[in-house]
């Protein structure tokens, strides 16, 4: 008989309750035990497991965080790879694993799949940036606050006559910068994808003030290079090697301040973006990805992920998935900057 195993590695999105619940709801449908591996890779080194079925995933499909705990910790860089892994299969009886993970987490999958463990993927993060689907869950609950944070900002900055830079997650791409951008009518966007001037951007903002608008709202991109004339911060690492982003909107503000005197401040939205509660499409597609990353599982399919292509939900190879981080789209950053200023 199969036994699946199910983990979530990297940062926590909202969605992730949801896709635990879809497996376990679909597996138990197919008289398949689950297993849950807690605390990611971790726990699969670890052997820190609990079995899942219907009831212990009852009440958590709106849930922010992860029932099954999340960490950075990496089969290959903390580890042997599969040689690291295999006593917590065997004592489980796992015969195959739904892993939950962005970029990092998928590459560490597809690298486990080439040793020879059967695994499917679901791609996680709200940064959407994930090759090979069109959209990743998680997304939609980060641009919805991001947008309210916005809604709150505007009517602050036009009641006291000022800038503020509004800094968003998105560590290599500006996809929750962009449609939040958009949504919150930000009036510039600044996104890793695209270099900026800073000097342009002072000068639409200055625009902007003499036609009789006193504020204005700048959304940037943790990921940005900073302005011109300021070195990148130092940043400190986590476990995956990554570097921790954030403060870089500082850096704007303070550049935008510097050239035109108008008071500038700064709001880092920061975690608020990643916890709590999903919105309602972010629930749904969790729940068919969770379904469908099981049906796969059990058909034998490996190496994959689960991805969205329109409205169907399909599998490409992990070696897609991981091939490259997807950016915003040159037409849409384009839309965006039809209402600078
Ligand atoms: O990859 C998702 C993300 O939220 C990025 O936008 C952000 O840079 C990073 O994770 C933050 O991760 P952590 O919570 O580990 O600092």
């Amino acid at each position: 008989m199969s036994v699946i195993g199910v983990l979530t590695a990297g940062g926590d999105c909202p969605g992730l309750n949801a896709v635990i619940r879809g497996v376990v709801g679909r597996a138990q449908q197919c008289e398949t035990p689950v297993v849950g591996i807690l605390d990611g890779w971790e726990g699969l080194m670890e052997n820190r497991t609990v079995l899942l079925d219907r009831d212990k995933v009852r009440g958590i499909l709106g849930r922010g965080g992860t029932i099954l705990g999340t960490s950075r910790m990496d089969p290959y860089v903390h580890g042997d790879g599969l040689a690291s892994c295999a006593s917590t299969l065997s004592r489980n009886g796992i015969d195959r694993v739904i892993v939950i993970g962005g970029d990092g987490t998928l590459r560490s999958a597809m690298a486990l799949a080439d040793e020879g463990l059967q695994i499917v993927g679901v791609p996680k993060t709200i940064d959407n940036d994930i090759c090979g689907t069109d959209i990743t869950f998680g997304f939609a609950t980060a641009v919805q606050i991001a947008t309210d944070a916005l809604d709150r900002l505007v009517t602050t900055a036009e009641a006291h006559n000022r800038v503020i830079v509004v800094e968003v997650m998105g560590r290599t791409r500006g996809w929750i910068a962009t449609h939040a951008g958009i949504a919150g009518g930000a009036d510039y966007i600044l996104i890793p994808e695209v270099a900026y001037d800073i000097d342009h951007v002072v000068e639409v903002i200055r625009s902007r003030h003499r036609s009789g608008h006193k504020y204005s709202i700048v959304v940037v991109a943790e990921g940005i290079d900073p302005p011109t004339g300021y070195e990148p911060l130092e940043k400190k690492k986590d476990a995956f090697g990554f570097d921790r982003l954030g403060g870089v909107g500082y850096q704007i503000a303070a550049a935008i301040e510097d050239r035109t005197h108008f008071e500038t401040r700064v709001s880092v939205l920061g975690h608020i973006q990643r916890g709590g509660t999903p919105v309602a499409s972010d629930r749904v597609l969790a729940t068919r990805l969770g379904v469908a990353a099981t049906d796969f599982a059990l058909s034998g399919l490996s190496n994959v992920m689960v991805a969205v292509r329109g409205t169907d939900i399909v599998t490409v190879p992990l070696a897609e998935a991981t091939s490259e981080i997807r950016g915003v789209p040159d037409d849409l950053y384009t839309t965006a900057k039809t209402f600078f200023g």
